[in-house]
């Protein structure tokens, strides 16, 4: 399966934002992550629709939007008009309204995901595996870049890839939180395919920092 390499701009320089997109995208991003933040569903704050809007017009690169908000249905519109390509919701933010979220996603012809915090068993997503592309399984708790990565998660992604392969589907694994160039190949070893990282692509040269990733995914 491809793998793909999702920079995190939660880590980059706002005041230069525009050109922090560029340089992942000239170095060879596969997509850019977009976190957006609601101070609700987590404690956080962080970006929203006129990010997305902004960075549209600049920016081939498939915009990845990691929707940490509650009730995201309400909002699924704004993002998808806004330039989104893919979006992802929490099943813990969607309650019974889960389906019908997925259902708006793929309304405005928007590729679908669901996000699964490291506490949240892979059953939810089960059931609607077949209108998804990716299944996001966080590898740390939502709301903060720099944390360290959650081990205990890779068994679900295993368990996740095995049912994926099982039923032939086209679905994507993403992990996201504390993804470094030292466990990267035992992420993608455990059946991970799409890969986010923040601190570790921001910090430091930006476009090395992409190459390095890049040539662990080959
Ligand atoms: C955390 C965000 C992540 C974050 C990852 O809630 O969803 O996308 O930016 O940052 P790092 O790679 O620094 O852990
Ligand atoms: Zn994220």
């Amino acid at each position: 399966m491809t793998c793909k390499l999702a920079p995190s701009i939660l880590a980059a320089d706002v005041a230069c934002l525009g050109d922090q997109v560029a340089t992942i995208e000239k170095a060879g991003a596969d997509y850019v992550h977009i976190d957006v933040m609601d101070g609700v569903f987590v404690p956080n704050l962080s970006f929203g629709i006129p990010i997305v809007k902004g960075l549209r017009d600049h920016s081939e690169l498939f915009f990845d939007v990691h929707l940490m908000i509650a009730d995201p249905i309400e909002h699924i519109r704004d993002f998808a008009e806004a330039g989104a390509d893919g979006i992802t919701v929490h099943s813990e933010a969607c309650g019974d309204k889960l389906y019908d979220t997925i259902i708006e996603i793929l309304g405005y012809g928007v590729k679908p995901a669901v996000a699964i915090r490291p506490d949240t068993p892979i059953d939810p997503v089960l059931p609607i595996l077949d209108k998804l592309s990716m299944v996001l399984v966080m590898t740390v708790y939502p709301g903060y870049g720099g944390q360290k990565i959650i081990t205990d998660t890779f068994a679900k992604i295993k368990k996740l890839r095995s049912i994926i392969d099982e039923k032939e589907l086209p679905v994507d694994i993403e992990v996201d939180g504390g993804i470094t160039l030292e466990n990267v190949s035992e992420v993608r070893s455990a059946g991970a395919n799409v890969f986010v990282a923040g601190t570790q692509i921001f910090e430091g040269d930006i476009t090395d920092n992409v190459n390095s990733f890049k040539s662990k995914l080959n």
